[in-house]
């Protein structure tokens, strides 16, 4: 894993951008895994201005969203489908065939999920996944479990998770119980993985992910087994790591 500890969000979200602008110029046709959140803000509004200056294109890149929740319009201000419209992909020259997000209001919600896979395959699999993590030190929605799924499936959402994320809500009653997330074994396809993570509440998962046990009940424990990782953290998030480590 390759660490890179940045002095605050600003910076972290500045380096991130960087990151994932130097793929796109290496690979104009890169397949992007993308994660929606609070993290993940600051680099889209880096990589939206570095697009307005024209340092970066997005006409060719193919994009594949991480999760959407269950039965959650996709015109729901707390759906997926609209964070990712309003914070990034109306502001770019993306084209609309190619972004790809979870239909959490599928009929068939298993189709659904055997499609997802099947597109990501199709397109030639992700080259760049980017990724939050969760307090608990969920990827996507893979949360803590006996049992990780390998590929994208619906899942319930665990208590903790809901809590968090009732931040967006107006109570925790309205946050979806469950939500379709691509599975682990189809985030550690990914050619490079880029983790991000900012602010105190994630230094004990940061830290159970890079020198904790591989195991289920820290589902981003799992990304020490894959060879390209980098995490881009700011201090905090970093501040239960060794200085060694570093
Ligand atoms: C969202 C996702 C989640 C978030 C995680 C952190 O698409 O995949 O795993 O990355 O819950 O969320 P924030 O960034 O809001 O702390």
């Amino acid at each position: 894993m390759r660490i890179i500890v940045e002095e605050d969000y600003e910076s972290m979200s500045k380096k991130a951008a960087l990151f994932v602008a130097g793929q796109i110029i290496l690979k104009p046709d890169t397949v992007l895994g993308l994660a929606t959140g609070s993290t993940p803000l600051g680099m889209y509004n880096e990589l939206i201005e570095m697009y307005k200056r024209e340092e970066v294109d997005f006409s060719e890149v193919i994009t594949f969203n991480l999760d959407e929740y269950y039965h959650l319009p996709h015109d729901d201000l707390q759906s997926y489908h609209y964070f990712m419209k309003e914070n990034f992909f109306k502001h770019i020259n993306i084209k609309e065939e190619n972004i790809h997000i979870p239909d959490g209001m599928a009929f068939d919600i298993e189709g659904e999920c055997r499609e997802y896979e099947r597109a990501i395959e199709a397109s030639g699999g992700i080259d760049l996944q980017v990724l939050g993590i969760g307090e608990n030190g969920h990827i996507g929605f893979n949360e803590p479990a006996e049992q990780l799924n390998v590929y994208t499936n619906l899942v319930n959402l665990t208590e903790e998770t809901i809590k968090v994320n009732s931040r967006f809500f107006s109570s925790p009653e309205e946050v979806p119980q469950k939500a379709v997330t691509v599975g682990m074994g189809t985030i550690l396809k990914a050619r490079r993985i880029l983790l991000l993570a900012n602010g105190e509440k994630k230094a004990e998962a940061i830290r159970d992910t890079v020198c904790g046990y591989v195991t289920t009940q820290v589902p981003s424990s799992f990304l020490q087994l894959h060879p390209d990782v980098t995490l881009i953290l700011d201090k905090a998030a970093a501040s239960l790591l060794y200085s060694d480590m570093i």
